[in-house]
């Protein structure tokens, strides 16, 4: 009887664990965490990419978040996060994708998978109207000390602090939000804000007395971070990132928030 019951139990065990896996613990048909529910973190601080209107997520990333969701047969679910959060919340699995402007760079993809870009985009700098840095390399002068905004873990902060701050050139400011920057450079705090070309035309729209300068600081592709591995996740991530392009959605979305930036001559 003893034995019987024993045995039981063990088979209970078994059955439910063999259960378990089936239902969380492999992987689901697209390789997300919960089979009906694409989890993308986004940092809502950069427009026209990400940013909130009438208590709205808004933007190209959240269209093409979206646009990747409806391929995939599965709801979106935005997370807004820091950006200095988002990387580490796609590697812990916290959230199935990062879809906010991240560029690719070698060190991130130590990090997390990246799919195929759906985007490009340059670092620019902003500067007061009447500065004396005139372009990019007036922000490597010996002896200038620049003072350089940035948003937190951007690759913006990467560079800068790279080229700048450990060259010794200047000291890097660094802000939680891009806008942060912008402020600051406004009060005379900081000398520019380096930062990726669209949210810099939009924020100097937003203030006066501000301007971008013509040469950029570095090129960039903007992709979707994945969890390390999940190789699932990452081959549908680029077939419904190929199929977007293909039949040019990708394309619409972007040009639905950049237009007048496309000048024909
Ligand atoms: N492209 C830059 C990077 O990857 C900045 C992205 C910032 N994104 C944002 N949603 N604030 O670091």
């Amino acid at each position: 009887m003893k034995k019987l019951s024993l045995l039981l139990v063990i088979v209970t065990a078994v059955v439910g664990i063999i259960t378990a896996c089936g239902t969380q613990g492999k992987k689901n048909r697209i390789g997300t965490a919960n089979a009906d529910v694409l989890v993308v973190a986004i940092s809502a601080d950069f427009p026209p990419y990400e940013y909130v209107e009438k208590n709205q997520y808004k933007g190209i990333d959240v269209e093409i978040a979206e646009a990747i969701g409806e391929k995939l047969g599965v709801e979106v679910q935005v997370k807004d996060m820091k950006f200095s959060t988002i990387l580490g919340a796609v590697a812990s699995g916290k959230v199935d994708v990062g879809i906010s402007g991240i560029s690719i760079t070698e060190l991130r993809k130590k990090q997390v998978d990246f799919s195929q870009a759906y985007t490009t985009t340059v670092q620019t700098i902003i500067v007061k109207e009447d500065s004396v840095i005139r372009e990019a390399s007036d922000l490597f002068r010996f002896g200038k000390y620049r003072r350089v905004g940035v948003q937190t873990g951007t690759t913006g902060d990467l560079y800068c602090t790279d080229d700048i701050e450990l060259e010794g050139l200047g000291r890097v400011e660094r802000y939680n939000e891009g806008e942060d920057a912008i402020k600051a450079l406004v009060a005379g705090k900081i000398d520019c804000v380096v930062i990726d070309q669209e949210p810099a035309r939009e924020f100097v729209k937003r203030n006066q007395g501000l301007k971008v300068l013509e040469t950029a600081y570095a090129e960039e592709e903007y992709s979707v971070a994945i969890k390390k591995g999940n190789k699932r996740l990452t081959k549908h991530i680029n077939q419904a990132l190929e199929q977007l392009k293909n039949e040019g959605t990708i394309q619409k979305i972007v040009d639905k928030y950049i237009n007048e930036s496309k000048e024909e001559d």
